[in-house]
């Protein structure tokens, strides 16, 4: 909060004013346009974010909550829906909806199964097992809807512990979570397990596979030999994939999915003792940004499954180089096998948080771990012509920590507030 609340001035102000002005408000700001940013931003270049940008605009007025007066939008949805179920091996029937992001994808899909179980007369099923490393995002949903979260330590190669959230789940278990991958370390959990599990104790699975969605499966069609983590695996439920992530999408943009029609009505809102009469709603907001739905749109199309292999290959590549260059300059371990876009880093022989902050006095910002402590990087196609810089300060602040010369002040973990 601004220390002196502001009044809003009387008279406007021209908007070369407010460009220059705007422009000057963001000099502080990591520059993720430089690759200097390794979380929050996925640039996937100028020309998709030029596609993204003009699509939004045109359809920045138009509001998803009105399907019947844009059919503009209700088709662009179905399309985007239909392009994520078929690249996640959906069977026929299974369905879907767009909403804002990753977390309300989420909530939707807790609260879908929660009133699925409620229905089927099992309200005492309230509690969700998920591993240590699944996004806070459940926890957020359970805290909304009134339920639990149980959390397992994750496996000695930071994906889920399959036989710790066996052993977890109770007659009161309503949902266990895989993560394609999970955020902290980037790894994907074994869904081939985690189904198997989910179906052998009549348990809703949900992936969330937020990151992974939209960059595993073009992995896959570049030859990455990633486990199957996808509704292909019978126990599979509901999925989240955001498209503003790895889909390149403006912000405002994920999918949730489900395996059948049947399962998303446990989702619908439907609300009629009111002067207007019926409102029913899948997602969370009354009002939807038109301009989400469209740049999410036009992205997949500018860039089909040709332009996204691209993508998926450069930043794999890049990657690998962020790797050689951290295991060239030593002292470092990889927290995981990664296999995708991103990478979490620890060190035996330095104070990890005291290079992060090194590295953030140099510019680079990225999310830190806090258990085992880390560094993490989530890399997307902007960050090819990085890897030498970063490096190179990199090189330096190690051997800064290594001396002395810099210890940590800050503490350490990521902060979201
Ligand atoms: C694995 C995973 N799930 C869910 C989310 C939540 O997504 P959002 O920030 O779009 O709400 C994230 C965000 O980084 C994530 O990494």
């Amino acid at each position: 909060m601004p220390t002196e609340r502001l009044v809003l001035p009387e008279q406007g102000t021209a908007w070369s004013d407010i460009k220059s002005e705007l422009t000057a408000i963001a000099e502080n700001d990591f520059d993720w346009r430089a690759g200097r940013l390794g979380v929050y931003v996925f640039d996937p270049g100028e020309d998709v974010r030029a596609v993204a940008k003009d699509a939004y605009g045109m359809f920045m007025s138009e509001n998803g909550l009105g399907p019947a007066a844009f059919p503009s939008l209700r088709r662009m949805e179905d399309e985007v829906v239909g392009f994520g179920l078929s690249l996640l091996n959906a069977p026929e029937d299974a369905c879907g909806d767009m909403s804002s992001g990753g977390t309300e994808s989420i909530l939707l899909a807790v609260k879908t199964c929660r009133d699925f179980w409620r229905a089927a007369g099992k309200a005492d099923k309230t509690e969700i097992v998920a591993a240590y490393s699944a996004h806070p995002a459940f926890d957020k949903a359970a805290q909304y809807l009134g339920l639990s979260v149980t959390r397992v330590p994750v496996a000695d190669d930071f994906t889920a512990d399959v036989a710790g959230i066996a052993a977890a789940v109770s007659d009161r278990t309503m949902m266990i979570v895989g993560s394609a991958p999970c955020f902290p370390f980037g790894v994907i959990d074994d869904i081939e397990a985690l189904s198997a599990l989910a179906e052998s104790h009549d348990i809703w699975l949900h992936v969330d596979a937020c990151v992974g969605g939209y960059f595993a499966p073009f992995a896959r069609m570049n030859g990455v030999n990633l486990p199957p983590f996808d509704f292909a695996l019978p126990g599979v439920r509901s999925m989240s994939a955001d498209l503003h992530k790895y889909g390149y999408a403006a912000k405002g943009a994920s999918t949730v999915f489900y395996r059948s029609a049947a399962l998303r009505e446990h989702q619908m809102f439907r609300f009629g003792d009111w002067p207007t009469g019926e409102m029913a709603t899948p997602t969370i907001a009354g009002t939807r940004p038109g301009g989400a739905i469209a740049a999410a749109w036009a992205v997949m199309r500018y860039l089909g499954c040709a332009g996204y292999r691209e993508k998926v290959r450069t930043v794999i590549e890049t990657r690998e180089k962020y790797e050689r260059g951290l295991e060239a300059i030593g002292g470092f371990r990889f927290w995981g096998q990664h296999q995708l876009g991103l990478l979490a880093f620890g060190s035996d022989d330095f104070d990890i948080f005291a290079v992060a902050e090194g590295m953030r006095d140099r510019g680079w910002m990225s999310a830190n771990l806090r258990q085992p402590k880390g560094m993490h990087l989530m890399l997307s196609p902007g960050h090819a012509d990085a890897v030498e810089n970063y490096l190179s300060d990199m090189t330096d602040t190690v051997a800064e920590v290594r001396s002395g010369a810099r210890v940590a002040v800050a503490g350490g973990g990521s902060r979201y507030s």
